[in-house]
């Protein structure tokens, strides 16, 4: 692994922003234009970064390791899909989403779909608790998901649709139900 040269250039300037010998507070910051880079974080890309920082390959896997926005495996060429799992979803139907990621994707979290487009995981809370349940895909949240259309999504994500963000019934947190 390496930085493209623009991502490299950008990663010394963040270095840079922190005083001599703070160098490893950029760390999250470069692993995630790794992530960006190469669409998940490989050993390679990992010991890349901590040699950037000057620290140890361990304590840049401890980071890595720590928060699910980072992927320490292969992910879907069009989308890693993330479950909230906790309370408020669970109570309104996350494990029927993971029933269709199962059913659709792959059996087991962080396994790549036949074709390789998709894998999912859970995860916790993301924060968009009134609007469960949802799913992260990418950089975006999918709330107020329903089994039957969530499932319709994947197929029209499959087939290259787009989707559109945000509460999937055209809610907002302070609407009534
Ligand atoms: Fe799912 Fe908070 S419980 S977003």
């Amino acid at each position: 692994f390496a930085y493209t040269p623009a991502n490299q250039a950008w990663a010394e300037g963040q270095i840079t922003k922190y005083p001599e010998g703070r160098q490893a507070s950029a760390v999250i910051p470069l692993l995630w234009r790794a992530q960006e880079q190469e669409g998940w974080l490989s050993k390679p890309a990992l010991e890349y970064v901590a040699d950037l920082l000057g620290m140890a390959y361990i304590r840049v896997l401890e980071v890595a390791s720590f928060y699910f926005m980072f992927q320490m495996q292969p992910v879907g060429s069009v989308a890693h899909i993330q479950i909230c799992g906790t309370t408020s979803c669970m109570i309104c139907g996350a494990e029927d989403l993971i029933a269709v990621c199962k059913d659709k994707i792959a059996g087991k979290p962080h396994e790549l779909s036949a074709d390789g487009k998709f894998s999912w995981e859970e995860v916790e809370c993301l924060g968009a608790c009134t609007n469960a349940p949802m799913a992260q895909i990418g950089k975006d949240y999918f709330e107020d998901l329903t089994a039957e259309g969530f499932a319709a999504m994947l197929d029209e994500m499959a087939a290259g649709k787009v989707q559109t963000p945000g509460p999937q019934n055209g809610r907002y947190a302070s609407e009534p139900l």
